[in-house]
């Protein structure tokens, strides 16, 4: 009797795994044959000069995982990395990713097989900075030529307004661009202490890697950045990244003399006059996998063991926040890191005793950082012009006499400052960029793709 039992039940387990064997099988000619499907689509892409040419006419599955890219649906919605899926209420984005997941995964390939062009561009916004951040996204969406995607972190009472204010811009510049929004989390375990560092909020920056696991390569701006360069261009930089590079940062100073880090600091921090974190590329992929050297243990810790330890040892010898931190982690690992000059995060200090950026000079100011509030006072008119231009600037105008020429002219009123003599660095490299993003935009409508997202 028992010998007919166990019979019986492995005749069970073997009709269950030749059941599944099956099954496999199924879904592993299925997949085969939409890889196949993408690589086709691929060929014929690379001999198209315009992708999106090819992009609008594929027919089927394609074209409703395009409308499926498009649709987005949980692009403005919120995730928390803290909460796991299933912990979140039905309404939040979350859930519906989890079970959208198979189709997600392979509309995400899709886009991976076509070589992701987006720039993906960060930033957290806290307190009063929502009119700050939306200047400094307008800045990236007027003068970029590829898509973008937007992550941005903020206080919860400042979503709707976020995403009532990008909904509002027309549709032309909303098709440029992806946003998705992300309220402010710590690990619980210490979030108190991250919240007072520095400043409320800024040292989310630092989870940035752990928060979006799935994505790949970030560049982190603060608030008080504008794009006088598209946004593709810094991107680009991550192609220069040799085979240790995780980093890309700019100098905190160029001079010295005048430096922070060199005659205050009270820790160990990067180079002759340490880095600024206003504007970070990093290839997240590289940093979660790194394990970074440091003076706390012999053994070299992963990005999420360092963190604490990092704070524990040197909370009462910092002075501005997470930047400092940063500072200390690439002072024992400066192989990770690369640095780009002075014009990729361009600062009152550059120009505030007489120009001392030597590559702005040559080229021009790429990136204005306007830190320590110097686009709200008076203390710096000619940062303050440059933000008012841009935020001031109605989207479908004329770039040329709506933006340049009105900002030539404040310009002109802030020559007895320092900066304000060293602002003709200011436009050079924007001239350029007016320059070129209305040439695409008359391309574009010449051509008649203006209503084209791209994957
Ligand atoms: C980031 O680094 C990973 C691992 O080295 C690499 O596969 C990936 O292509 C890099 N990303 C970019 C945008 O260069
Ligand atoms: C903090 O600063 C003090 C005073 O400069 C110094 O003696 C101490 O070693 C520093 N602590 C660390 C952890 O470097
Ligand atoms: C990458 O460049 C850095 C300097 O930026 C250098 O220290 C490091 O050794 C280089 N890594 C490799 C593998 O060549």
């Amino acid at each position: 009797m028992r010998c007919y039992l166990h019979a019986f039940l492995l005749c069970m387990v073997f009709t269950f795994c030749s059941l599944l064997y099956v099954f496999s099988q199924l879904a592993s000619t299925l997949e085969d044959r939409d890889d196949w499907n993408l690589k086709e689509q691929e060929i014929t892409d690379r001999s198209s000069h315009d992708t999106r040419r090819v992009l609008r006419k594929r027919p089927g599955l394609a074209g409703l995982r395009d409308r499926e890219e498009g649709l987005d649906r949980c692009k403005s919605l919120s995730v928390s990395y803290w909460n796991p899926y299933w912990r979140l209420p039905a309404d939040v984005c979350g859930v519906n990713c989890f079970l959208e997941s198979p189709l997600r995964r392979r509309s995400g390939s899709a886009v991976k097989e076509h070589r992701d062009e987006r720039s993906h561009l960060a930033v957290v916004a806290c307190g009063p900075r929502l009119e700050e951040t939306l200047t400094m996204l307008k800045s990236a969406v007027l003068f970029s030529k590829k898509p973008l995607h937007f992550y941005i972190f903020a206080e919860d009472n400042l979503h709707n307004s976020f995403r009532s204010a990008l909904h509002s811009w027309p549709r032309t510049v909303q098709t440029k661009f992806k946003f998705t929004i992300y309220p402010i989390t710590f690990p619980k375990e210490n979030a108190n202490e991250w919240k007072k560092l520095f400043k409320p909020c800024a040292s989310q920056r630092l989870f940035l890697p752990l928060i979006l696991k799935g994505v790949d390569s970030l560049l982190y701006v603060d608030t008080d950045i504008i794009f006088l360069q598209p946004v593709e261009d810094i991107w680009a930089l991550l192609s220069q990244f040799n085979s240790s590079h995780l980093a890309a940062m700019a100098p905190e100073h160029e001079e010295p003399r005048i430096g922070w880090y060199n005659r205050f600091a009270r820790h160990p921090y990067y180079g002759k006059t340490g880095i600024n974190s206003g504007v970070m590329l990093i290839n997240m992929t590289r940093l979660r996998e790194k394990f970074f050297k440091n003076d706390m243990t012999a053994v070299a810790l992963r990005w999420e063991e360092i963190l604490m330890p990092l704070l524990q040892k040197y909370k009462l010898n910092i002075t501005w926040g997470d930047q400092d931190l940063l500072n200390i982690i690439f002072h024992h690992n400066p192989e990770s890191l690369y640095v780009f000059p002075c014009q990729w995060n361009y600062r009152p200090d550059h120009c505030i005793y007489g120009s001392n950026c030597q590559q702005a000079e040559q080229e021009g100011v790429f990136i204005l950082h306007g830190n320590r509030g110097v686009y709200h006072d008076d203390k710096q008119p000619a940062f303050r012009a440059v933000y008012e231009a841009i935020q001031k600037y109605p989207f479908g105008e004329d770039m040329e006499t709506s933006l340049l020429l009105p900002l030539e002219a404040s310009l002109q009123m802030t020559k007895h400052t320092y900066c304000g003599r060293a602002s003709h660095l200011f436009t050079k490299k924007l001239k350029q960029s007016i320059f070129s993003a209305q040439q695409h935009i008359t391309q574009r409508r010449q051509s008649g793709f203006h209503f084209n997202t791209t994957p």
